[in-house]
């Protein structure tokens, strides 16, 4: 059961303070966003390897981008140990995997709400984790969707039916409330912006949701 904090919900004035208040958790989750895949813009490459050279935790990039076959390998090349690209916008998602992972970070795949699994359930045998998204993507502080628990369910059965080390990971709207039902609908990594940032404590929060991951997870 691991927690990676969304920086999204960071002071972006001062990320290299906000990664140190992370530093219990697993990974750091850096949501890069180009205004294009969804209507939000973030930060891109010089940052994110900025970000890499001060943290005191490795990594998650979350690519909301078009055109990742192009940028991904990138995110990998400056230093982020996992790297997530939306099967909806690569043109070839098992290249772009292969290249993610010769360059040695773990290679991830999100979908969106309205996006099935089922289409890309054979990029199993080349990714390192499947992202099923709990909100939009776009935003941090939105509604966590509970009608995504049945595609939890389904990635995680055809992970196990699969074998390996695939990791199920959860984004959007994950909390104190929400993480019990991921947890058990098989997700065991959990990705949690507004619940940790807005937290007086995030060491605690971060605490708290691993807690509950594991007390409710398989
Ligand atoms: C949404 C991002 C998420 C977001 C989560 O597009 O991918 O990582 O930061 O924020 P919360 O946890 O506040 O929903
Ligand atoms: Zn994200």
């Amino acid at each position: 059961m691991q927690i990676s904090p969304s920086i999204l919900s960071a002071d972006f004035a001062n990320l290299q303070a906000e990664l140190d208040r992370i530093s219990t958790a697993d990974w750091a989750h850096v949501d890069v966003m180009d205004n294009h895949f969804v209507p939000n813009l973030t930060l891109g490459l010089p940052v994110v390897e900025a970000l890499v050279a001060v943290s005191p935790i490795p990594l998650d990039a979350h690519l909301m981008i078009e055109d990742p076959d192009r940028w991904a390998p990138g995110y990998a090349e400056v230093g982020c140990r996992s790297v997530t690209f939306h099967v909806e916008a690569a043109a070839d998602p098992v290249a772009l995997a292969r290249a993610i992972r010769s360059v040695g970070a773990r290679a991830s795949i999100a979908i969106k709400p309205g996006t099935p699994f089922a289409p890309y359930a054979d990029l199993l045998a080349e990714v390192d984790m499947v992202l099923v998204m709990t909100v939009e993507p776009g935003f941090g502080g939105q509604a966590f969707m509970a009608d995504q628990m049945p595609k939890v369910r389904e990635v995680r059965d055809a992970v196990r039916r699969h074998g390996g080390d695939i990791w199920v990971q959860v984004d959007g709207g994950v909390s104190a409330a929400t993480i019990e039902q991921c947890a058990e609908a098989g997700a065991d990594v959990f990705v949690a912006g507004s619940a940790v940032y807005g937290a007086a404590s995030a060491a605690d929060a971060i605490e708290e949701l691993r807690a509950l991951a594991v007390a409710h997870g398989h």
